[in-house]
């Protein structure tokens, strides 16, 4: 999955680039030693991330298996190597350039199935002071709001706190924060560092409890959510095709990994949706997986407004609504199903 054609560009979302500027300003002022600190991401993509610290001049260093993204980030100066990570490049990393003073990662943790290996390689990594920052699709958010499309091929792990700290703990490391963010349909993020080497702070309680009270730990509360999942699923194909029947056209928006899942899950067929718009060149001429309905460039979506829009990329709706109040104003309608399936006039 992850080779010289990865189809994602963490830069074609402008809110992403502000999300992690933020990120990155953070580390900068709550976690980095003065004397020549050292910044590693794993999952650095086209460099989103680790293009504050460059900027910055300080200490950086991308591992980004998938060559074509990399290559955009080490054209922009962030210094990057396409690897893999995992315990020998952390043991390589630490003898060519010292420990890290902080370890970062977003999106990418839940995709890696050897999952022991990434850990003991932070914790070999880890400066005895140093600071682990990553963020993740949180189960309880996928629990709560049915989005259920968030399991997709390159998921291996939906975390909860519980999990996480569970995890860490048997490499000695703890969880000492935790910050739930908004973006990707709700994530969390998790501050770690080596067992007693910082205090833990008391925002850590709160998101544990509510796991329990939200019953991540039970059978009955996955089982509720399968429910959830199919009848979700039942009324967006009602929907599709009552908008058929009506002679409506629909077009999605957003060739996103987790469409594959709504696709497929659900049986969307090309004469459901005549096409799904994005704005990635790679992903253009192309057909969605499984399902086959076209990918084609937004200009093809402004050019000829359908008269509904399936809304894949809900994740960046925000962004989405602000930049389409024009297909708004024509007539145009927003088809969604997280949380809930509605059309939104
Ligand atoms: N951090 C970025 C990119 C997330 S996509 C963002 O949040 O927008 C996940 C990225 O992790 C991809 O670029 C993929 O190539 C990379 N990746 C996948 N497995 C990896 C691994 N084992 N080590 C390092 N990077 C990995
Ligand atoms: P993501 O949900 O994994 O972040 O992927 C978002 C996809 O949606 C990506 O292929 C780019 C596409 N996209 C657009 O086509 N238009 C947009 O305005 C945005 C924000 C994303």
């Amino acid at each position: 999955m992850f080779h010289e054609d990865y189809a994602f560009f963490s830069s074609t979302s402008r809110y992403m680039a502000l999300h992690f500027k933020a990120f990155a300003d953070q580390v900068m002022a709550d976690y980095l030693a003065d004397d020549d600190p050292l910044v590693v991401e794993m999952g650095s993509n086209d460099g989103i991330m680790l293009q504050n610290f460059a900027a910055a001049g300080i200490r950086h260093l991308g591992i980004e298996p998938s060559q074509n993204v990399a290559q955009v980030a080490i054209d922009k100066g962030v210094k990057t190597i396409t690897e893999f990570f995992g315990a020998d490049l952390a043991r390589r990393i630490v003898a060519e350039s010292g420990p890290a003073d902080a370890f970062l990662a977003a999106s990418v943790m839940c995709h890696i199935p050897y999952i022991h290996s990434i850990v003991e390689g932070i914790r070999l990594l880890l400066r005895p002071d140093g600071v682990v920052m990553f963020e993740d699709p949180h189960l309880g958010e996928v629990a709560e709001k049915t989005s259920y499309d968030q399991i997709y091929d390159e998921q291996t792990f939906l975390f909860s706190v519980a999990s996480i700290s569970y995890l860490f703990e048997q490499y000695g490391l703890e969880v000492i924060d935790i910050e739930p963010q908004t973006t990707h349909g709700g994530s969390m993020r998790y501050v770690i560092a080596h067992q007693g080497a910082r205090p833990v702070s008391p925002k850590v309680a709160a998101p544990k409890e509510k796991e329990r009270s939200l019953g991540l730990h039970l059978p009955a509360t996955h089982d509720r959510f399968r429910q959830n999942c199919e009848n979700s699923r039942d009324r967006l194909m009602a929907l599709l095709k009552d908008l058929k029947a009506q002679g409506k056209r629909v077009v999605g928006y957003g060739a996103t990994s987790k469409s594959t899942t709504i696709t497929n899950y659900c049986g969307i067929t090309p004469d459901l949706v005549e096409f799904i718009s994005d704005t990635t060149p790679i992903k253009q001429g192309k057909y969605s997986p499984g399902a086959h309905i076209p990918v084609r460039p937004y200009e093809e979506f402004v050019r000829n407004y359908p008269d509904y829009a399936l809304l894949f990329a809900w994740n960046h709706a925000h962004e989405i609504m602000e930049k389409e109040k024009a297909f708004r104003d024509r007539g145009g309608k927003w088809i969604v199903y997280v949380p809930e399936v509605a059309v939104l006039d």
